[in-house]
């Protein structure tokens, strides 16, 4: 793709145009927000499911476990769609490994990189970090009302204009490859798998999504370390289970179920 793309690289009509999917046939576009997932989380009740809010910059862009996620104009994709699965609580899970899987899909096709997956849901290249998702909840009665998927990918961004701490653990399509992406090319082709993987959802089809997690993760079958709550596990990722917990072989034998934590592989 072209070197000279400026910030018209992203487009709703751009986006539509090339959508095959039902998902993102409704885009709210912002040109600066303070998060995509905060707008979406609050008008996603009178909304129809698969509207999507994108904005070029966020102010308050949110990561996991309550960080920041750093969204500076013109570069990356900060999406956030509107889902309203018919899922009990137990299973939530399974919408991010849904939209990890859908995205590095939409990536590898595009890009030929050798994106992965590390549980349960960074986009990860040569070891470091691109992308992230954060899916919030409205949960009634253990049943999902509506979910939010909330994608972060750093595409066109200079990794070196972030601070120094993050620099040494993330990365960026452009880093990777020295090349400039499209982001509605990109936007557009996520939106379609997800579409895709979302149906496999709904119809149950759970052993498909998480086989193919399994087959495009970097954390299974390794040595890893999981901070939970201020404590720290080492062990063996042995599988995910069912609801796509991570499993972890403790040195003691025991097997540990985990539902959230910060992993690195060791
Ligand atoms: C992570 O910590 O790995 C998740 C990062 C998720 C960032 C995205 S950017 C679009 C959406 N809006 C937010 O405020 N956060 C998510």
């Amino acid at each position: 793709m072209s070197n000279l793309l400026k910030s018209s690289d992203l487009s709703t009509e751009k986006i539509k145009d090339k959508l095959k999917g039902s998902i993102g046939r409704n885009i709210l576009f912002y040109e600066r927000i303070g998060s995509t997932n905060t707008i979406a989380y609050a008008i996603a009740e009178e909304t129809d499911e698969g509207t999507v809010v994108i904005a070029n910059s966020q102010e308050k862009g949110k990561g996991r476990l309550g960080r920041v996620w750093i969204s500076p104009p013109d570069k990356n994709i900060y999406m956030s769609i509107i889902i309203k699965p018919n899922l009990i609580s137990e299973d939530v899970t399974l919408i991010t490994l849904m939209a990890a899987v859908a995205c590095t899909r939409a990536l590898k096709r595009l890009t030929d990189l050798d994106i992965r997956i590390k549980w349960p849901n960074d986009l990860i290249l040569n070891d470091r970090k691109f992308g992230g998702i954060l899916t919030e909840l409205k949960i009634h009665k253990k049943r999902v009302i509506f979910a939010v998927i909330g994608i972060g990918l750093n595409i066109n961004v200079d990794i070196n204009v972030f601070p120094q701490e993050i620099r040494d653990i993330s990365t960026s399509i452009l880093n990777e490859t020295g090349k400039l992406y499209s982001r509605s090319e990109i936007i557009a082709e996520i939106l379609d798998e997800i579409d895709y993987w979302y149906k496999v959802l709904k119809e149950d089809n759970r052993l498909k999504i998480l086989s193919e997690w399994e087959r495009l993760s970097c954390t299974l079958g390794r040595e890893i370390k999981v901070i939970i709550n201020r404590n720290t596990y080492f062990g063996l990722a042995e599988s995910i289970d069912n609801q796509g917990m991570l499993m972890l072989r403790l040195s003691s034998g025991e097997l540990m179920r985990i539902s959230s934590g910060d992993v690195k592989v060791l």
